[in-house]
């Protein structure tokens, strides 16, 4: 179904993105398509989404002199048969809010017209071979031109750096969309906690989280979802969801949901029967006690990297008191061992992208959070090695928070965290 009305602040972004150089030319290519029939959906390229919310494949928007344009392919009887009905520029210009629209074969023409009196051009280069090669072989067409005229060079530069400054800080519309992909996803992981038992599997962690955010009105997953029960819950990234859920052992849920263009990040990690075990128990509390700690100092002017270093150090401590990492505490945190047990960061931007653009600042402090910008907090702890006594163990708590005013807003805060909580509600399942 196309859409009839879009926000207008799309163009609006487009307005404030250009306005740091009114002279500059951008371009922005939608995604492209590929080879291969009903390929599924898929995500627009984000910059362009963030641009535009315009989802045709192959477009492109070209921004010049306070114009923004967009290059789209006209409307085809024969093609929408096997593709589905198409805006076509006509319908497309007022719907998204576009000064012009016009069809995609004209591009390279209005692209060189409007090179003639640009310096600047913003163009990522690196993301698609394709869009490469036409862009540079247009401003080599210029370039060669304005030699012989002497009008001067002129320069590339990404556009990356200012988008991901404006995406890092959401705006309205964008922490609604985030609410409710949080909502949603929130809502399927709970699914989980009052159904899944000794049994069950991993596939059908998996099939029961998509089928709940889809029915909820998720566009699909915002990743893979991992469903990893007992000793895969200690391998990060995995995928294959192919065991049986067995009584005794934990089940680690990282599943999100992607709604109206924007992502959701949650894990879980829950016992398969009613209870902890007690060395469960004590690594499941020490990794909430840590989360929680690390959510309440989130606020304005604290940064992600300032959070990665806590968590670093409240981990260590449980390390070493644990009997698994030997030295003073700064000794352990300085040789990295505690990396054995806590690998990954404890937080990412998210947005668009599940680890959302916005780190544009190479400080060693990092870039100050503000309020506006969406983050995960996620501290976990693996323990893989045979000799320790909670080997097998494996326990990630992830939830989505929005900076404010003076501190922040834990947008999946529906789930169950709570060790007794946890324990009666699954009681309750088994
Ligand atoms: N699900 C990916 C992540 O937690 O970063
Ligand atoms: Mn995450
Ligand atoms: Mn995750």
């Amino acid at each position: 179904m196309l859409k009839t009305t879009v926000d207008p602040i799309y163009a609006a972004r487009r307005k404030r993105l250009t306005q740091s150089d009114p002279d500059g030319l951008f371009v922005f290519f939608g995604r492209r398509s590929g080879r291969g029939y009903a390929r599924g959906r898929e995500p627009q390229a984000a910059n362009f989404y963030y641009l535009s919310e315009y989802p045709e494949l192959d477009a492109i928007i070209l921004i010049h002199a306070g114009k923004s344009t967009l290059f789209t392919k006209v409307r085809d009887d024969l093609d929408e048969v096997w593709h589905g009905e198409r805006y076509g520029p006509e319908r497309a210009k007022e719907i998204f809010h576009f000064d012009a629209a016009l069809p995609i074969e004209s591009f390279d023409a209005s692209f060189l017209s409007a090179l003639k009196d640009s310096r600047r051009v913003y163009f990522t280069i690196g993301e698609d071979a394709g869009n490469d090669a036409r862009i540079l072989n247009l401003l080599k067409a210029s370039q060669d031109a304005r030699q012989r005229i002497q009008t001067g060079l002129i320069d590339i530069v990404d556009p990356r750096t200012r988008l991901s400054d404006m995406r890092r800080v959401k705006d309205a519309v964008e922490i609604e969309r985030m609410r409710k992909a949080a909502k949603i996803a929130a809502l399927a992981h709970t699914h989980l906690l009052r159904r899944m038992r000794a049994g069950n599997s991993e596939w059908d962690i998996e099939a029961e989280f998509v089928g709940s955010i889809l029915k909820a009105g998720a566009e699909f997953p915002s990743y893979t979802t991992i469903a990893a029960s007992g000793i895969n819950a200690t391998t990060l990234h995995y995928t294959h969801n192919n065991s049986l859920l067995r009584l005794g052992d934990l089940v680690l849920v990282d599943a999100g949901a992607f709604v109206d263009g924007y992502s959701s990040d949650i894990t879980q990690t829950f016992p398969i029967g009613g209870q902890f075990s007690a060395d469960q128990k004590t690594v499941y509390q020490a990794v909430l006690d840590v989360q929680r700690d690390v959510i309440s100092r989130v606020k304005p002017g604290i940064s992600i990297r300032s959070l990665q270093k806590h968590t670093v150090r409240r981990f260590a401590e449980y390390l070493i008191e644990w009997g698994h990492l030997k030295g003073t505490l700064d000794q352990v945190i300085e040789s990295g061992e505690y990396r054995r047990y806590f690998p990954h960061g404890v937080s990412h931007y998210l947005g668009i992208d599940v680890h959302d653009v916005g780190a544009t600042e190479n400080t060693k402090e990092g870039v100050p959070l503000e309020q506006g910008v969406v983050l995960t907090i996620e501290p976990g702890l693996y323990f893989r090695d045979a000799g320790s006594r909670f080997h097998g163990i494996g326990v990630r708590i992830e939830d989505d928070v929005l900076v404010t005013k003076n501190g922040c807003e834990v947008l999946t805060s529906d789930l169950v965290r709570e060790v007794a909580e946890l324990e009666e509600l699954r009681s309750r399942v088994n």
